[in-house]
């Protein structure tokens, strides 16, 4: 079992990793909580793996949400009925909220917690590897709206955050898959040694969510509110996300966007004075867990669908480029000289 702190503005988060998490949750929370009552969310799919075994643990009254899977359900209308389950369980702000699941029902219920009374304490229990890696820590919560994703959200730390590898055992391989996307950009952006565990990942998993849970404790730590190093946790999301926004976010799954996305970032990192060609093995390693590389929309609207999205950032666009393995840089872009870049890539 490894532990690791996030230490935010107001309240560290404290991160637990190994096999055999998801047995102790009562325990681990006992150490940074006396609540009278739990609430947990979770979905659809995990519930019948997980819940009562999490449930079981707590002498507490616990009350349950299930949502339907799915990221169609990240949204108002499904915080506003966690909210009414809260008050019909009579929770209030001295309870405890779980979220157990992937990334959509982290977010959501996270967005709940942050909100519901002004604030309830939060556990983060995430089941797939991209809610492992990257989603449940940090403390980014939120909602889509019909006009685009995270629309509306919040920064709200969890108090606690239980990650046990175990339960990827039950994950679809392609959701699995998804979340190597992620693995991946962690190697490029700050430590290149992840990636020569990438080709034997299914043997490396548990070390593999340490490195990369390590990596994002310490940026989110010195930037919890995104205004400046945690833009590096982007490499591979400003093309990625257009790619999956033109998509209608059904032909590419996340991952997959990001993948394609990092693609491109490492092409701009060349054409920006990179000493070494880094995209023959980042396409290699991509290849090997089975993600996809090639761009394969319009590059026009690419451009004009990252630009509406970056609208925010006035003549520029922050780049995230990776010129060494394992070094991230934030670059300020010219618009038209990355629309040039676009159109040839
Ligand atoms: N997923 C990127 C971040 O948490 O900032």
């Amino acid at each position: 079992m490894k532990k690791l702190t996030l230490n935010g503005t107001h309240t560290p988060s404290e991160i637990y990793i190994g096999r055999g998490v998801l047995d102790t949750v009562q325990a681990r929370c006992a150490e940074v909580f006396s609540p009278s009552r739990v609430h947990i969310v979770t979905d659809s799919n995990v519930a019948p793996l997980y819940l009562a075994r999490v449930q079981a643990q707590f002498d507490v009254p616990v009350s349950v949400t299930i949502i339907p899977a799915g990221e169609e359900h990240k949204r108002l209308s499904t915080v506003e009925q966690i909210y009414h389950d809260l008050l019909t369980a009579g929770m209030t702000r001295k309870d405890l909220i779980i979220a157990l699941g992937g990334g959509v029902t982290g977010d959501l219920t996270g967005f709940a917690a942050a909100t519901f009374l002004r604030g309830v304490s939060l556990c983060q229990i995430p089941t797939t590897l991209l809610a492992q890696v990257d989603s449940s820590v940090g403390g980014k919560t939120g909602v889509d709206l019909p006009e685009g994703k995270n629309l509306v959200g919040a920064f709200y730390q969890p108090r606690l955050v239980l990650i046990d590898p175990d339960v990827l055992d039950t994950l679809p391989d392609p959701t699995l898959i998804d979340g190597m996307a992620e693995v991946i950009k962690y190697g490029y952006i700050a430590d290149a040694s992840i990636l020569e565990l990438v080709p034997d990942y299914r043997s490396h998993l548990e070390a593999l969510i340490y490195a990369c849970v390590k990596i994002k404790c310490e940026v989110v730590s010195q930037d919890e509110h995104d205004t400046g190093l945690r833009m590096i946790l982007n490499f591979g999301h400003t093309i990625g996300h257009a790619a999956e926004k033109l998509g209608n976010y059904i032909d590419l799954t996340h991952g997959q966007a990001v993948a394609i996305g990092m693609v491109a970032a490492m092409k701009l990192s060349n054409a920006m004075g990179a000493p070494t060609d880094l995209v023959p093995a980042l396409i290699t390693q991509l290849e090997q867990v089975g993600l996809p590389t090639e761009l394969t929309y319009d590059r026009e609207r690419i451009f004009q669908t990252l630009l509406s999205d970056k609208k925010k950032f006035g003549a520029t666009v922050n780049f995230i480029l990776v010129r060494t393995a394992g070094t991230a840089e934030i670059v300020p872009i010219e618009a038209e000289t990355l629309h040039t870049f676009i159109l040839d890539l």
